[in-house]
């Protein structure tokens, strides 16, 4: 089972790609494995050129082929989804996404443009054969903070509900009666009010 992560945030200290590597670790603590890709991996003269028969857009396309599942974050950028997003879906096969499970991600500065995934990112991702597409999560800039490392500090409202997206994901790529990371799944239930630890 191997699952992509693709954030599309030009920025070295990005809302946005913390909530994708925060879904990403809870995956890995669950025993799957986790590929990263961001829009640094590409050169930035392919990207803009659209350079389809590089090198870099070869391996982009191999690794979204080997994955099963790939989350996607973008930054909300005049009420849509990022350029540099859009560039490297660009380079994908037309079909690129089908039979993959795929969660898309979103911060923006303002609540209003909660609907950017919806209208903005899931028709793209659907034209690249995406049929099965979670629920998206999206945060204001007000609920995920990020220091100077890069580290996260996320509401716990965004929290749960990442955490809810991801579950949702791993029900779709995990065998059924796969035993998932226990220790993990323990903590969610007391959390839930389950048990009490
Ligand atoms: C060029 C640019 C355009 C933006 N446009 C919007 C917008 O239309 N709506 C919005 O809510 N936020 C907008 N923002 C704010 C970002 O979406 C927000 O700060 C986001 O969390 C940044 O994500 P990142 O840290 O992952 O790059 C814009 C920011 C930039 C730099």
């Amino acid at each position: 089972m191997s699952i992509l992560t693709l954030a599309g945030s030009p920025a070295p200290r990005s809302r946005s790609s913390a909530l994708l590597r925060h879904a990403a670790q809870i995956l890995r603590s669950r025993g799957l494995g986790i590929s990263e890709l961001g829009l640094r991996d590409i050169p930035a003269e392919e990207l803009i050129e659209g350079h389809y028969t590089g090198a870099a857009a070869g391996a982009l396309r191999a690794r979204v082929a080997a994955a099963d599942a790939v989350l996607i974050s973008t930054p909300v950028y005049k009420a849509s989804f990022s350029g540099g997003l859009k560039a490297v879906l660009d380079l994908l096969d037309e079909k690129a996404l089908a039979g993959k499970v795929v969660l898309p991600i979103a911060t923006g500065g303002s609540p209003a443009h909660l609907l950017a995934l919806e209208y903005g990112l899931k028709p793209v991702l659907s034209a690249l054969g995406a049929r099965h597409i979670l629920a998206g999560v999206y945060a204001t800039d007000k609920q995920v903070r990020v220091d100077e490392q890069g580290l996260a500090d996320i509401d716990d409202d965004v929290r749960l509900r990442l955490e809810d997206s991801v579950d949702r994901l791993s029900e779709q790529v995990l065998p059924r009666g796969a035993v998932v990371n226990e220790a993990y799944d323990l903590g969610r239930l007391a959390l839930a009010g389950g048990f009490s630890v």
